[in-house]
C-alpha cells in the first residue's frame, strides 16, 4: 500500500524561496510566461534533467514565487489504476470511500501538483488517471467522490530524470508527453556552482573552487566519467564545511576508484603524488 498523506484537513502549503536557487535567465523568463499562460488556460510542465541537477527545486521555487500552494506525489510509486484519488474502506460493516491528498490537491486553485518520477510507475495502467485530468477536460470520474474537477489556474508539473541509469523522455507516452511544455535543465556553470556552494554549506570560495573543480574533472573523466549531482557536490562542500580536507570530503561522498580520484588531485595541484597519511589505517575505540 502507497503511504500517502491524506489527511482530509491536511494545508496545502505554499513553499518557502530559496535565495539561492539558480536557473539560467531564459528558463526564468518562461517560467513567467508561462505563469501567466495559465491564467489563460490549463498549462502542464515537464522538466527534465540529470539525477539531483534542481528539478524539484525548480517546481518548488516556481510555487514559491508565485505564491501558490505545492503538492508533491510519487507517481513512480503507483502500483495500481485509482491509487492518487483514495481507496475504499470498511467500517462498521459500511463500505466508505477515503479520499487522498490527491483531488483535495487537484481541487485547490492556483496550486502546482508536482508529479515525481512520471515516466517510471510501478503500474503503467496507473498513468490513467492523470490523462484525463491532464488533458483538456480537467477532470475525472472517481468512484466514491463522483466528479473531481480541476480548479482555476492549477499547474501541473511533472518530473523525470533523464541519465544512463534511467528511461527517458522517449519512454513516455506520446500521448501523455504531448500535453506538456519541456523544460531541460542542466548541472550549472562552474562559477554558478561555486556560488551555491559557498552560499549554502559556508565553505570558502578558495575551497567552492577546488571541489568543483575536482568534481568537473570527475564528470569528464574519459576514463569513467561520473555523474556527481549537485546534490552531491553540495553533500562534498558540507564535509568539508565541517573540517575534511578535498580528498576525505570526497572519499566519503561518493564511490570512486581510488586511482581515479588520486590522478585528479594531482593533476589539479592537490595532492602531492605520495600515499596520504591516512587515519583510515589506524584503528580507534569508537566511544
Ligand atoms: N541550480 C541550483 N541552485 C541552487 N541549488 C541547487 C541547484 N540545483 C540543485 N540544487 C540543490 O541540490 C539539491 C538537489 O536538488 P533537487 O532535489 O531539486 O534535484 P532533483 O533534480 O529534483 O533530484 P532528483 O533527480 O533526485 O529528483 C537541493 O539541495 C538543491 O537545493
Ligand atoms: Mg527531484
Amino acid at each position: 500500500m502507497i503511504n500517502m498523506i491524506n489527511d482530509r484537513d491536511v494545508k496545502l502549503m505554499i513553499p518557502e524561496k530559496d535565495p539561492n536557487y539558480f536557473l539560467p535567465q531564459g528558463i526564468i523568463k518562461n517560467l513567467n510566461r508561462i505563469e501567466k499562460l495559465a491564467k489563460r488556460h490549463p498549462v502542464n510542465v515537464l522538466v527534465v534533467g540529470k539525477q539531483g541537477c534542481g528539478k524539484s527545486s525548480l517546481v518548488r521555487q516556481f510555487a514559491a514565487n508565485n505564491k501558490r500552494p505545492l503538492s508533491t506525489f510519487q507517481i513512480g510509486l503507483l502500483s495500481e489504476p485509482g491509487q492518487l484519488f483514495g481507496e475504499k474502506g470498511l467500517k462498521e460493516g459500511n463500505t466508505f470511500f477515503e479520499e487522498y491528498l490527491f483531488p483535495q490537491a487537484i481541487s485547490t486553485p492556483r496550486s502546482v501538483i508536482h508529479l515525481e518520477e512520471i515516466n517510471r510507475p510501478e503500474h503503467p495502467k496507473a498513468l490513467n488517471d492523470l490523462f484525463s485530468v491532464l488533458s483538456e477536460d480537467r477532470s475525472i470520474w472517481v468512484e466514491g467522490l463522483g466528479l473531481v474537477k480541476v480548479a482555476e489556474e492549477v499547474i501541473f508539473f511533472a518530473t523525470l530524470n533523464e541519465g544512463a541509469e534511467f528511461t527517458g523522455i522517449d519512454m513516455m507516452d506520446a500521448a501523455l508527453r504531448d500535453r506538456f511544455y519541456i523544460i531541460q535543465v542542466d548541472y550549472p556553470p562552474a562559477d554558478i556552482e561555486e556560488e551555491i556552494l559557498c552560499s549554502k554549506t559556508g565553505v570558502s570560495r578558495e575551497i567552492a573552487k577546488k571541489i568543483v573543480k575536482v568534481v568537473n574533472l570527475l564528470r569528464n573523466n574519459a576514463q569513467m566519467p561520473l555523474s556527481i549531482s549537485t546534490r552531491h557536490s553540495l553533500m562534498i562542500a558540507e564535509l568539508a564545511s565541517e573540517g575534511a580536507d578535498i580528498r576525505d570530503a570526497l572519499v566519503y561522498s561518493i564511490q570512486i576508484e581510488k586511482s581515479i580520484l588520486e590522478s585528479a588531485l594531482i593533476s589539479l595541484h592537490l595532492a602531492e603524488g605520495e600515499e596520504e597519511i591516512s587515519d583510515n589505517h589506524h584503528y580507534v575505540k569508537y566511544v
